[in-house]
């Protein structure tokens, strides 16, 4: 034990709990200072040393009196290790999102409609305010006595992230708060400015990480991370612009509570308007409009919102949305430009992509240079059924097209001026094998794209893959993003997820070779092999998204973790489900078939039969294994045939294998252990009336149930709304206890 620490105690030994817990408020305070005078305002005011005794002696004290370690504690603070992943937040109030206007007739409805709703005349005042709507994260700060105690993002509007570490880097956001009601939630958004996007990008650039797509996505990536010492390191910002719950009424008016939440500490945007009418609101949106490119932050409409409190408490809401207020948001972005070329990308499923290659057009203040096409059916000029789209008009290279851009989505191709045709202008004709590979590229009977057949051999799907593999939401590697995979791939180290885990012992003595790289020093290498090692072990959930099967998307993944826990038990159902795939896809021809059969014949056709003798020789082990994939509620037949389909292909599957052999994945956590349902496996059916079907799943899975689209065996909960059919007699015959949505909510404690 060092001097210092030995110093630190024995001054500890000295108090009693008064004196530490007065001394643990000092020190919290005289810690907070120096954290916002070092990370804030870049300007240290202690010596790392005299930093570090104090956050030494703070740590014995809260080691010797563990009951007074404060809400606050410094030892939360920035620079905390790392946790295993963001704890969950039960919202005092839920947080709510907000319907949209999309022109001025739906603005007037919205104010007619409030005004029929609380009964007043045309003539009556009712004021409004009118704000920018940031486009960025939103976010919820609680406060008790004045000082910040949590900090949650919306999750689903009733459970959040716990952020509370990282919300304390941003220094817009107070710590402590004087003169504010003893409880207060203040919530707002949290953002990122163009200029500090811009700077962030270059350094991810430069120090090889990933970049981000735009503002919010990185105000997002900046707050959602595990290490707060990153998010202290990216430049947040918050707005203020409501609050949940209080112990004391803000104020009146929307407009005061502002104030009130001004005169707190908090940023309150400037461009804040209180309105006296519809026309009036309208006007103050044409001004922010007018000035969106020069605010230097991103804002994709503009919120209005009921200003007194008590028409607003009267209001209430709907069942994700406040009546009281409305986002009106600002139209998609048009242009007009010449198509130049048509390049075709290849994904990592194999589908080729048409990309429109244009002289570059300003777009809303952006610069475009590239649209999506969508697919050959859309640039020949017709919709997946074969009706014609634009009129029927196709696009060819050298047309004058029209590109249009909302929000943060990729520009697409919206019309073609053909009046502007070159004579000499030919239709497109789409490419039929792979542009990479020279593989056929062929298009399923139902399928809107062509794909490259090549699989991995070809080069274009293995790299998507990899990318895919490494992304945000996948492995989420530090140190090898998109590039350096792509880099890797072309040197051919890594040709398959599975030679990530084998890179450090294959460079073993050619470790020089990754040195003598451009861009790779020895501290650089031994982060990439270290953060490598780290993704050993990984949440299943990541592992299934990271594979990169068509159809199975984040959140089918986490269905898939959630209801197996571990990967051996998914691969083992997949595998005996196999044979029930086939039977399936045989009863899909046989319905089509029988289809067809009985409307050349004039009679009625008999689809259950059909579908029954495709699946008379299915083994029931496999029909089980098949019944229990498609029974998990979000997963589809779809999801199930495409799992099959990846897990029987020889060389994928043998690439899969390899890949999981190196890694440890980790089950999904079960939560709220104490809740009633934690635990079961429940089902909804029937309309429900007081949430939607999502807000229920949402709501049972926060307590720790697995949500079912089918009853079973398995099933210990079905819950009924009105018009419950076969789901409850299936119940009924299984002896399951079904209850009503009443019964559900007073179940879960929300009754
Ligand atoms: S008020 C109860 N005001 O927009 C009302 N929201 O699309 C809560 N947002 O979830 C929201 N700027 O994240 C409000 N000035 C503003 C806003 C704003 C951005 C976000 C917020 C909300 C989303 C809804």
């Amino acid at each position: 034990m060092s001097k210092q620490t030995d110093a630190a105690k024995e001054g500890v030994q000295q108090l009693d709990a008064a004196a530490a817990k007065v001394r643990l408020a000092e020190l919290a305070k005289a810690l907070g200072a120096a954290n916002a005078a070092y990370y804030q305002d870049d300007a240290p005011d202690l010596s790392d040393a005299e930093y570090d005794a104090l956050k030494r002696e703070n740590a014995a004290l809260e080691a010797r009196f563990p009951d007074l370690k404060r809400p606050d504690s410094p030892t939360e603070q920035v620079g905390a290790a790392p946790s295993a992943g963001f704890s969950k937040i039960t919202h005092s109030q839920r947080m709510l999102s907000l319907s949209n206007a999309f022109d001025a007739s739906d603005v007037q409805d919205f104010v007619g409609g409030i005004r029929r709703y609380l009964g007043l005349g045309d003539n009556a005042p009712l004021p409004f305010t009118a704000e920018p709507k940031i486009d960025g994260l939103s976010l919820s700060l609680r406060y008790e006595n004045g000082t910040l105690v949590h900090a949650a993002t919306r999750g689903d509007g009733t459970t959040g992230e716990n952020v509370t570490s990282n919300a304390r880097t941003i220094s817009d956001i107070p710590t402590t708060l004087s003169g504010a009601p003893e409880i207060l939630e203040v919530r707002g958004e949290v953002y990122m400015s163009h200029a500090d996007f811009a700077a962030l990008n270059a350094r991810q650039e430069d120090a090889g990480d990933k970049t981000f797509a735009n503002p919010r996505n990185a105000a997002a990536g900046s707050l959602r991370q595990l290490d707060p010492a990153i998010t202290k390191s990216r430049p947040l910002r918050f707005f203020a612009y409501a609050w949940g719950e209080v112990s004391v009424p803000l104020a009146e008016t929307q407009t005061d509570a502002l104030a009130r939440l001004e005169a707190l500490g908090f940023q309150i945007n400037d461009r804040t308007k209180t309105c006296d009418s519809g026309e009036e609101m309208l006007a103050h949106y044409a001004r922010i409009e007018e000035e969106r490119a020069d605010l230097g932050y991103d804002i994709d409409g503009v919120v209005y919102k009921v200003d007194d409190l008590s028409y607003q408490r009267r209001l209430g809401m709907r069942s994700t949305t406040p009546r009281w207020a409305i986002a009106h948001k600002f139209p998609a972005e048009l242009a007009w430009t010449s198509l130049e070329g048509i390049d075709i990308q290849v994904g990592r499923t194999g589908a080729l992509s048409p990309v429109a290659r244009l002289k570059p057009v300003t777009v809303g203040g952006v610069v475009v240079s590239n649209a999506t096409l969508h697919n050959e059916d859309y640039i020949a000029g017709r919709d997946a059924n074969g009706a014609p789209i634009r009129n029927g008009k196709d696009i060819r290279i050298g047309d004058t097209v029209q590109i249009y851009r909302a929000g943060d989505v990729i520009p697409k191709v919206a019309d073609v001026d053909l009046s502007k045709r070159p004579a000499t202008a030919e239709p497109y004709a789409f490419p039929t094998a792979c542009p990479q590979c020279e593989s056929q590229a062929i298009r399923e009977e139902g399928d809107a794209v062509r794909r490259c057949t090549g699989g991995l051999i070809c080069p274009a799907q293995a790299v998507e893959k990899l990318k895919h593999f490494v992304s945000r939401a996948a492995f989420d590697i530090e140190g090898l993003g998109a590039k350096q995979v792509e880099a890797f791939h072309t040197d051919g180290w890594i040709k398959e997820p599975a030679d990530i885990f084998t890179l450090r012992e294959r460079f073993g003595q050619g470790l020089q070779q990754l040195k003598n790289r451009e861009g790779w020093g020895e501290k650089s290498a031994e982060n990439l092999f270290q953060a490598i090692e780290e993704k050993r072990e990984i949440a299943l959930a990541r592992l299934i998204f990271a594979l990169g099967i068509r159809h199975v998307g984040e959140v089918a993944a986490a269905d898939l973790a959630r209801h197996y826990t571990s990967w051996d038990a998914l691969a083992e159902t997949v595998d005996k489900a196999a044979p029930a795939a086939t039977a399936h896809r045989a009863a899909e021809e046989a319905i089509v078939a029988e289809r067809a059969k009985a409307a050349d014949e004039g009679r009625r056709a008999n689809l259950s039969a059909a579908r029954d003798a495709a699946w008379a020789d299915t083994q029931p082990e496999a029909k089980a294994a098949w019944d229990d994939l498609i029974g998990i509620d979000g997963i589809g037949a779809t999801v199930a045939v495409s799992l099959v389909t990846t897990f029987q292909q020889a060389t994928e599957r043998a690439s899969i294998d390899r890949l999981v052999a190196m890694l440890t994945p980790t089950a999904p956590e079960t939560r709220a252990t104490d809740s009633p349902v934690a635990g079961m496996t429940v089902v909804f059916t029937g309309s429900l009336e007081k949430m939607t079907r999502a807000e229920a799943k949402a709501r049972a899975e926060s307590l720790g149930a697995k949500v079912s689209g089918s009853v079973s065996a398995k099933t210990d909960l079905l819950v009924a709304g009105p018009g419950a059919g076969s789901k409850a007699t299936k119940a009924a015959e299984l002896g399951i206890e079904t209850i009503d949505e009443d019964g559900w909510l007073a179940l879960v404690g929300d009754g």
